[in-house]
């Protein structure tokens, strides 16, 4: 997913994020959790990378990184030809800017003792050298532009419904005029009548701004009609990316093949059987060795029957044993192209021979 093309807004590339464990009575380092463990990603200008993954994959731990709200271990960043890590802090404050984020939760992101008018305005107060007579007037602005009428500025938070209470969220993050959004799972949390509404407003925003996104989600339904490209993720790596339909249509990984059977489909297709894996997510502090996904994987196990016993490994997931194939458990795949297309990459050993 190395795009160094002018049509690329940001890249990360080999991102890392971990956290130390402390513990005991000085409160010592004892382990690390490796919440993000060496991430490629590339988003286009005006498009949506849909970053999907089930939780504690690592996604908001990317998004927060790359916006440098906490640190990083290692990698780098840059957006638009700039390396955002090694920004000072006055330089980053004039990137920040463009560099905005929506959160999951519309409730705990809103400040509830401020108005909407002084929420949606102080990034303009930060970032602008409006009056306050401009700042009210664009925050009236801003707030039709999401869809709510301008004398709302006026309320609080608590007198807005959840769907109403992400629009102020939206509202606040296209104050400064943002290139780029973090949406973290913005709909969440949402009826799903009115997670669409707000899928809509986003997705009018990208066309009339030509806004990028960083759209996070946690199954791959929510991102199918939104997203140009989809990024899967699992235990702080990427296992998959590829173009939308590409994804969909013609999925490689045997995570991402788990995760799309789950995503109800409007007519039943009895070749895709909903795929169960066993067990459950590694811890990342101590995540298993070789490819994460091997304990839980399909596709090792049904290669491994097929091998003499010196290529397999036996492991025991949900107290039962199960063959996998040893190199699985020895080599850190890496993501490439698959054989086909070269904008379609994986991270599956025994898919890259
Ligand atoms: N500040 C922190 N300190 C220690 N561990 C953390 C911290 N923040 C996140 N983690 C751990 O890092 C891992 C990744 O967390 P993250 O929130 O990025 O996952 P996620 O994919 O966004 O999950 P969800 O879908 O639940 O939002 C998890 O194991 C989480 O417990
Ligand atoms: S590398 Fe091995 S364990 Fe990992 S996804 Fe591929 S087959 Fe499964
Ligand atoms: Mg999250």
């Amino acid at each position: 997913m190395q795009d160094n093309t002018n049509n690329t807004l940001l890249t990360v590339a080999g991102l890392k994020t971990h956290f130390p464990v402390r513990g005991g009575l000085l409160s010592r380092t004892k382990a690390w959790v490796k919440a993000v463990d060496g991430v490629d990603l590339a988003v286009q200008r005006g498009k949506t990378l849909g970053l999907v993954g089930e939780s504690g994959s690592g996604k908001t731990t990317v998004g927060r990184t790359l916006l440098r709200l906490i640190p990083q271990t290692g990698g780098k960043v840059v957006f638009d030809g700039r390396d955002v890590f090694s920004l000072t802090n006055s330089e980053m404050r004039v990137v920040r800017k463009r560099m905005q984020i929506i959160f999951q939760d519309p409730v705990g992101s809103l400040n509830p003792r401020m108005t909407v008018g002084n929420i949606v305005g102080e990034p303009l107060k930060v970032h602008s050298s409006m009056t306050r007579t401009e700042r009210r007037t664009e925050v009236g602005r801003l707030l039709e532009r999401v869809g709510l009428a301008a004398g709302y500025a006026r309320r609080y938070p608590h007198e807005f419904s959840g769907g109403q209470r992400q629009r102020i969220g939206i509202a606040r993050a296209l104050a400064p005029k943002p290139d780029f959004i973090v949406c973290d799972e913005p709909v969440s949390a949402l009826d799903v009548s009115i997670q669409a509404q707000i899928l809509n407003l986003l997705s009018d925003l990208q066309d009339e701004l030509g806004l990028s996104y960083l759209f996070i989600a946690h199954n791959l339904a929510v991102v199918e009609h939104f997203a140009h490209q989809v990024a899967v993720m699992y235990l702080g790596k990427i296992v998959e990316v590829a173009d939308r339909d590409d994804l969909y249509n013609n999925p490689t990984h045997p995570y991402t093949k788990a995760l799309l059977s789950a995503v109800p489909r409007p007519e039943p297709n009895p070749d895709r059987e909903r795929i169960r894996l066993p067990g459950e997510v590694p811890s990342p502090i101590n995540p298993p060795s070789g490819c994460a996904f091997y304990p839980r994987c399909p596709l090792t196990r049904q290669r491994a029957e097929e091998l003499g016993s010196s290529e397999r490994h036996t492991v025991v997931v949900d107290g039962q044993a199960a063959p996998v194939v040893r190199r699985c458990t020895i080599d850190v795949p890496t993501l490439k192209p698959t054989a086909d297309d070269a904008s379609h990459c994986h991270a599956c050993l025994l898919q890259q021979d």
